[in-house]
């Protein structure tokens, strides 16, 4: 098949050049925005009298016509036209005859693949955006619901201080409004048009490039030709909101596999997410969950992938920047999946009130509480917690949980516990004593549940 860019060659490419050169098996997905660029650019070649309005209009109606093509699935795709440009370029030509030649003046494949996928990655990103908002939705209906859940939270693993599931929750909320502001930053970067650059140096012709960005609807164009067809750091930069995105959600989901266990026994998650062994009957497991965590691994993979394309790079185009779009692609699939399965396991999931005892038999959750009572009765606070340190062992010795102990035991360990001890070390006193902005005291998680309700309302 002739090349589009033949002139010059004396042979016909290589068969397998020709397959190792060709990204029309993944590019093919940037259809829709490399149709919509070429339309801008067309009207505004005619705008600038570079080409004529007959001229123009013909060229659109093609490209639209290939359009409807892709969208009925008609469209053939062929390797030896190497990408989607050339393949949309080539079909043109067959519909409207020598005239679709004219669409490339004062564009270079270079400029135009940078457009596609600021176009591309500018609709997904907003995608994610409202996805990610709609997780965020469902976070905050959980911690209203759970507000007078009281929980153990934990650092090592261990058992420390009592909290209240809402806030846990809410922590999370927080983790994933920042990956929001990350993503809705990182807009602002996507959000450049390259399209004149050409090549490398710009163009000859009178082009209006602020025409094209109003069409296609960007706020600024691009300062540099070099630059905007050499540069990938809005990729790199959304696949590195993503990673961290993504850690958030494996952070969560690992939580919420060991949540489901039966020695945690936190969580039971709905049988719509959950899946079976084909050997062991009994088993209900947390493969949404799993496979989330999982998935960050591909996801910090493929920001490995691009920083390490792009480490070496002479300026300006190189062909070794077709390899982008995979990792690209992939990321942006896994998070759009990754946030929907996440949003409906939480949705149908049932948080489980822990039962007193099992809070009371282990970990001595209010010891600091105990220690916080003897500083109140003017105990150096390094005294109180060595006065508690030997409650604690105590207990370990006879068996028993802070809360059995009888006041002559903690009065022989010192003379300043007295009987009010008992309500201070309440779990929920505990709890709501945490009364300082951001603590998990009811009063604070409320206040804090009304600001986000207040935030998630307005940006929407
Ligand atoms: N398929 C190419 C890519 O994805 C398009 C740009 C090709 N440019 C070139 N000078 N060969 O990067």
């Amino acid at each position: 098949m002739k090349k589009p860019w033949g002139g010059r060659f004396k042979e016909s490419t290589d068969q397998l050049m020709e397959r190792f050169n060709a990204s029309i098996g993944f590019d093919k997905k940037l259809y829709a925005y490399d149709i919509q660029g070429s339309i801008a650019h067309c009207k505004m070649l005619a705008k600038c009298k570079i080409i004529s309005v007959p001229e123009s209009k013909k060229i659109i109606s093609g490209l639209q016509q290939i359009l409807g093509e892709f969208e009925s699935g008609k469209f053939q795709c062929s390797d030896a036209l190497e990408d989607i440009h050339m393949n949309i370029e080539r079909r043109l030509l067959d519909i409207i005859g020598p005239v679709g030649g004219k669409l490339h003046t004062a564009r270079s494949r270079n400029d135009q693949v940078c457009l596609d996928v600021r176009l591309y990655l500018r609709a997904e990103a907003k995608e994610i955006l409202s996805r990610l908002h709609e997780v965020e939705k469902t976070l905050l209906a959980v911690a209203k619901d759970t507000i007078d859940f009281i929980m153990p939270g934990y650092t090592h693993l261990q058992r420390a201080q009592p909290i209240s599931l809402s806030h846990h929750i809410l922590a999370y909320l927080e983790m994933l409004h920042r990956d929001r502001d990350r993503i809705s930053d990182n807009l602002k970067r996507i959000d450049i048009m390259p399209l004149g650059s050409a090549a490398l140096a710009g163009t000859n012709f009178p082009i209006d490039r602020s025409y094209v960005a109003k069409l296609l609807n960007f706020s600024v164009v691009s300062n540099n030709s070099m630059d905007s067809v050499a540069d990938r750091d809005f990729m790199i930069e959304f696949c590195s909101a993503a990673s961290i995105l993504m850690m958030h959600l494996s952070r969560f989901c690992e939580e919420i596999v060991l949540w489901s266990s039966s020695e945690f026994d936190f969580i039971e998650l709905s049988d719509a997410f959950s899946t079976g062994s084909s050997i062991m009957p009994q088993k209900k497991n947390p493969d949404a969950a799993e496979l989330i965590r999982g998935k960050s691994g591909r996801i910090y993979g493929n920001l490995m992938a691009l920083l390490t394309l792009m480490k070496s790079l002479p300026m300006a185009y190189n062909k070794d920047l077709q390899e982008d779009k995979e990792p690209l692609f992939d990321t942006v699939d896994t998070v759009k999946i990754c946030l929907d399965v996440f949003n409906g396991m939480i949705k149908t999931a049932t948080f489980k009130k822990i039962p007193e005892k099992n809070m009371k038999s282990s970990g001595f959750l209010t010891a600091t509480d105990l220690a916080d009572y003897l500083v109140l009765r003017d105990v150096p606070f390094r005294e109180a917690h060595e006065i508690t340190g030997k409650t604690v062992a105590y207990c370990l010795d006879k068996g028993k949980n802070l809360e059995e102990l009888k006041l002559k035991e903690l009065s022989k360990i010192s003379s300043k516990f007295d009987s009010k001890v008992f309500e201070y070390i309440s779990l929920e006193n505990s709890v709501d004593r945490k009364n300082v902005y951001g603590g998990t005291a009811r009063n604070q998680i409320k206040k804090q549940m009304r600001r986000w309700q207040k935030i998630l309302k307005e940006e929407k």
